[in-house]
């Protein structure tokens, strides 16, 4: 088990703890949702996708197969795609199959779902070439230099955008559309605001797995930062929040308790909660506002027949 003192010897874990005693000493109490991801929060998710409960990625998998060729005619014949956010690619090879793409670049911060896909993809495109890229896509990284001349066509599916709050989607939409440059397209998927009998199931299902994808984090504090901290001392709990319009992720706390890691001592009251993630929800018009001030132009705009979700197709101004 990884002690403080051995974390000044390996960057990331340094970074992980620094961030998780900045976001616990806040008040309310936070974790960043992207150190859900490491290769157990990549499987746990991938369980969540396939929740009766869990509409976004059946429905945006609907979308795209309905409309693929429609998407694809949007995009510059030979492009790269590049994947923010790449997981499993399962998605992806809808794209792949339906347009005309001379590179593949994976982003995901977690090694292991990007060596997967890449491994599974290579099989089934052997004439594409695939470059994976482990990085966390809120920071500066560069893409493969391979890529350099290709026209350019961004992918940000799952709605992994809506974990922004807006201000930040916009500093990072930004970001991307610097990124791919000028004339890039990038094909987006975005959840839209709904019921919240819909919306809570889907992120607290029957079976316990989105609470066993939250409380993930915990497990990562205690086998990685060596944290003392009793795990089962906090349950998951999905909350609507209407003003906002997002669904926020929280671990609570189910009786006084104290969290002691990296040499701090964070105190719990019962009840008392750690925000761990939120999935922002919008309407059409809304996330339009959000990618036009981000330097977007909206192209094309494809929803599932329940207005559950969206794809839409962007272009860099
Ligand atoms: C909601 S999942 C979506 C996965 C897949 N794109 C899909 O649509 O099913 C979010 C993915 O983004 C990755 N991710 C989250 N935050 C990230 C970050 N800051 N940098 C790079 N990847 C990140 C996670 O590892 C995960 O694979």
């Amino acid at each position: 088990m990884v002690r403080f003192p051995d974390l000044a010897f390996d960057a990331a874990l340094s970074e992980f703890a620094e961030d998780v005693v900045a976001g616990l000493s806040a008040q309310p109490r936070t974790l960043p949702c992207k150190y859900f991801y490491d290769a157990r929060g990549s499987d746990l998710f991938e369980a969540i996708t396939d929740l009766p409960e869990y509409y976004p990625t059946r429905t945006e998998i609907g979308i795209l197969h309905d409309r693929a060729r429609d998407i694809c005619a949007q995009l510059a014949p030979g492009s790269a795609l590049i994947e923010y956010g790449s997981g499993s690619s399962i998605k992806t090879e809808i794209l792949l199959v339906a347009g005309d793409f001379a590179a593949y670049a994976p982003i995901d911060i977690s090694p292991s779902a990007v060596d997967g896909a890449a491994r599974r993809l290579r099989r089934r495109f052997p004439d594409l070439h695939i470059e994976p890229v482990v990085a966390d896509f809120i920071g500066d990284f560069s893409l493969p230099a391979s890529l350099d001349g290709l026209p350019r066509a961004g992918f940000f599916p799952g709605s992994t955008i809506g974990n922004f709050a807006p201000a930040d989607a916009r500093a990072l939409l930004r970001r991307m559309a610097r990124q791919l440059g000028p004339g890039a397209k990038l094909i987006i998927g975005v959840d839209l605001r709904k019921s919240p009998d819909i919306l809570i199931p889907a992120y607290d299902d029957a079976q316990g797995v989105t609470a066993a994808f939250n409380k993930n984090l915990l497990v990562r504090l205690r086998d990685e930062l060596g944290a003392e901290i009793d795990v089962d001392g906090f349950r998951h709990r999905a909350v609507w929040n209407a003003r906002d319009s997002r669904i926020e992720m929280h671990l609570e706390a189910t009786c006084p308790q104290t969290i002691r890691v990296a040499g701090h001592d964070v105190a719990f009251e019962a009840g008392e909660t750690i925000h761990t993630e939120n999935s922002c929800k919008y309407g059409i018009a809304d996330f339009e506002e959000i990618a036009r001030a981000a330097g977007w132009r909206a192209l094309e705009t494809f929803v599932d027949a329940g207005n559950l979700f969206s794809v839409r197709v962007l272009e860099a101004q």
